[in-house]
């Protein structure tokens, strides 16, 4: 494996090395592919954006397609990656009930019948009409992505090929890929437009970003928002994350589809 260290937010070790929350979950991501029967994939670290989704661009179930391959789009994901990294990633794992009601009533609704297999069977079942997340039956059924998704589930090692290269893209991300600014490989991108963040007001909206024993210095170096409680009997952070104004108003607006951050549900790669 190949370390390039730098500092981080996940703390510094004795030889003033570290990893960033990014990289946890990409190398988290390659182990778990790698142990499930998927294809091995080398971890690289660099991912340099701080903390989970800083600019609120991380998609959201509730998201139309066209907003999420918009951005996907935008950050310079190909159809062919996108079929890939999306769908193929729902080859593990499914949704849960108390993560994604409007999804499914069951505590655990598997993707596919290999839920602990990296195999290609989602694609198959996709195609049969059995895709829990709209956004997989959306690019099941649009033409410029269906071939690839048919491709996929006709072929493993297609898939496993595709698949290696769209998680090796999404290792190169750094913040300057949301921004619109270029990323290590010279991608030529269309800037993007972060959404506006704020500092919540209410307590129950506050996301923990920093650690035990962490400053205001330290806080709003990470572009958190920095406000301390006092008496704190429900141990409420002091650093917390600020969150994008478009999600405030989804989350105040009275949603056909409950408004269920990505960023918090468990076992996603995308998401802390
Ligand atoms: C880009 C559009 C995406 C959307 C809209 C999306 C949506 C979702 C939703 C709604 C769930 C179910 C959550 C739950 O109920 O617990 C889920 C699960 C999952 N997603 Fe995604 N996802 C996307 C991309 C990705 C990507 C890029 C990866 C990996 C690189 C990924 C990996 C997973 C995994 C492994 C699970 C299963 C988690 C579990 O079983 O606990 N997803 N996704």
């Amino acid at each position: 494996m190949a370390h390039n260290f730098f500092p981080g937010s996940l703390g510094i070790d004795s030889a003033g090395t570290s990893i960033t929350y990014p990289d946890a979950m990409n190398l988290a991501g390659i182990t778990t592919i790698s142990a499930c029967g998927g294809p091995e994939i080398t971890f690289g670290s660099g991912f340099n954006v701080f903390g989970s989704d800083p600019t609120g661009l991380l998609p959201l179930a509730s998201d139309s397609p066209q907003h999420t391959v918009g951005n996907m789009d935008r950050m310079g994901f190909t159809p062919e990656q996108i079929v890939a990294i999306v769908t193929g990633s729902h080859t593990l794992g499914g949704v849960h009930a108390a993560n994604s009601p409007n999804l499914t009533t069951e505590d655990f609704a598997p993707f596919d019948s290999t839920p602990t297999v990296f195999d290609n069977n989602v694609f198959k079942q996709t195609l049969a009409g059995n895709c829990r997340i709209p956004f997989d039956c959306f690019l099941a059924q649009n033409e410029t992505y269906r071939p690839f998704v048919e491709r996929f589930a006709a072929n493993q090692t297609a898939f496993f090929e595709s698949y290696v290269q769209a998680f090796n893209f999404m290792m190169l991300f750094n913040e300057n890929i949301f921004l619109g600014g270029k990323i290590r490989h010279n991608l030529n991108l269309a800037p993007l437009t972060p959404p506006t963040t704020t500092c919540p007001e209410s307590l129950s909206e506050r996301k923990d970003c920093g650690f035990v024993g962490i400053h205001q210095p330290q806080c709003e170096a990470k572009g958190c928002c920095w406000s301390p409680v006092s008496p704190n009997p429900k141990n409420i952070p002091w650093c917390f994350f600020k969150t994008s104004t478009e999600q405030q108003a989804s989350a105040a607006a009275p949603a056909p589809a409950p408004a269920l951050a990505k960023r918090e549900k468990r076992g996603c790669p995308f998401a802390v």
